[in-house]
Parts: structure tokens; C-alpha cells; sequence
């Protein structure tokens, strides 16, 4: 594993920039997929992406998105679904093209059945080739709480109180929370031929220290980064704090 700390989150959202960067450079033009994570963390990240689209001319066009989870009951066009999230954040921002973003149906009747559609959807693609992740503070990586088998593929989720509290923040009340998601499984994630974490805050600490300190266990999702043989872990100091 290979881990970054610096001083500020702005620092550290250069880094996970540069990384991705490489990524789609060293693809020469070719295709590249990205697996790529919503909330706060990853934000900063996707703004200097869109700031080396318009300045340095780093180009999306043959990039495909596959994103890691999404809220059940919530439509594309929900304020808080994880496919508007992306689009408002990067596709709008660059040259991607939004046919190739995809994103679990979170308005699906059958949460299950889209579940292993988008599993299945994500090996046709030919798989991951750097995933980006953030963590919550439970560990979870995609919205694989507590328990979660390490082995696991996209799935129902259900979310824990604590998930669901750190969330509200995003909603009007804590009640609006959905309380299920759909979420690549941790054998999926694990799929990708790079792992990219970045977490940032204080409020991370514990689950950095267990990603990279603690034993791999379901109790700690992010520990299965333990496992990867490409795995790079990006924080501040605050993040860092606990190591
Ligand atoms: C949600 C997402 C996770 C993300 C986590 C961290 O729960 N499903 O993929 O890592 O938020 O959020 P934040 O970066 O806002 O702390």
C-alpha cells in the first residue's frame, strides 16, 4: 500500500488528481474506465480534474464511469442521487460523454435484479481500471457497511444509523435518507486494477488508522485495501492523526 499524507485536503486533492491523470495519459488515447465515488471527500479532486480539462487539456473522451453505489427510491434527477452528484460535479465540468457514465438505478423495483445487472454490466466493460473510494467513518468504501463480506458483489445494502446521520447533512431531514442504496460489493471493488482512497478530516482518523493499521476484517471494509496489490491511500493530517 502506498500512502500519502500531507498538510491540507487541498494537497491531498492534487494527488488523487494526479493519479487519475496518469491513469488517462498513459492510455494514450485509448479507452480507460474509472470507477468513481461521491461525497464530500473526492469533491476538491473533481474540481482540479475539471480545472486540468480547461487549462491543461487533459481530455475524457475515451473515459467510461462506472460509479460505485446509489440511494435506493432516488431517481437520476434527484438533488441528492449519486448520478446527478457526478454529472454536476465532473461530466458537466469535461468532455465526458454521458452515455458512458453509469450508475445503479436507485428508481429500479427491483433493487436485487439491478444490483447484479450493474455487476454484470461493470465485467462487460472489461472491469475497473483505477477506482477512486472515500471512506465513512464506519470504514465503509461504496456504501459496504460493517459486516459487509469482503468477498461481496454490488448488492441491496442496508444503511447503519451512523451512515445515515453523517448523511442528513445533504437532505433536508435525517428522515429523507434513504435508508437502502445499491453498492458494488467489496469483491467488485476489489476487481479494479487500482484502489485510490482519499479521506480527509478528523472524523476519519479511526477509519484511516483501521484501513491501514487494523486487521483485515468485514468489521472495517476499507481494510480489504489491506489485500490489493495497487492500493494507494491519500490523506491529511488530520485523517492521518490516529497513525
Ligand atoms: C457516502 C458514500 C461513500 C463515501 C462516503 C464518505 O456514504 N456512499 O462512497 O465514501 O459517503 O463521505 P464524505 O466524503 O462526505 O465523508
Amino acid at each position: 500500500m502506498e500512502i500519502y499524507i500531507r498538510p491540507h485536503a487541498d494537497d491531498a486533492s492534487k494527488i488523487v488528481a494526479d493519479h487519475i491523470e496518469a491513469v488517462i495519459r498513459e492510455a494514450n488515447g485509448g479507452p480507460v474506465t474509472l470507477g468513481l465515488a461521491t461525497g464530500s471527500s473526492p469533491i476538491a479532486a473533481y474540481d482540479e480534474l475539471a480545472r486540468r480539462h480547461r487549462e491543461e487539456g487533459l481530455s475524457f473522451a475515451e473515459v467510461t464511469v462506472f460509479m460505485l453505489d446509489e440511494y435506493v427510491g432516488l431517481s437520476p434527477e434527484h438533488p441528492q442521487s449519486y448520478a446527478r452528484f457526478i454529472r454536476e460535479h465532473l461530466v458537466e465540468k469535461v468532455d465526458l460523454d454521458p452515455k458512458k457514465v453509469f450508475c445503479p438505478r436507485g428508481d429500479t423495483g427491483d433493487p436485487a435484479l439491478e444490483a447484479a445487472r450493474y455487476d454484470a454490466a461493470i465485467k462487460d466493460a472489461g472491469g475497473v481500471d483505477l477506482q477512486l473510494l472515500g471512506v465513512g467513518a464506519t470504514g465503509h468504501i461504496g456504501f459496504n457497511e460493517p459486516g459487509t463480506s469482503l468477498a461481496s458483489r454490488t448488492h441491496l445494502v442496508t444503511l447503519t444509523p451512523k451512515t445515515i446521520a453523517d448523511n442528513a447533512r445533504f437532505f433536508e431531514s435525517k428522515d429523507d435518507v434513504p435508508v437502502h442504496a445499491i453498492s458494488q460489493g467489496v469483491g467488485t471493488i476489489r476487481e479494479a486494477k487500482k484502489l485510490l482512497l482519499i479521506a480527509t478530516g478528523e472524523n476519519k482518523a479511526e477509519a484511516i488508522r483501521q484501513t491501514i493499521e487494523g486487521g483485515v476484517s468485514a468489521r472495517w471494509t476499507s481494510t480489504a485495501l489491506q489485500l490489493h496489490e495497487d492500493a494507494t491511500i491519500v490523506v491529511d493530517s488530520a485523517a492521518a492523526s490516529k497513525l
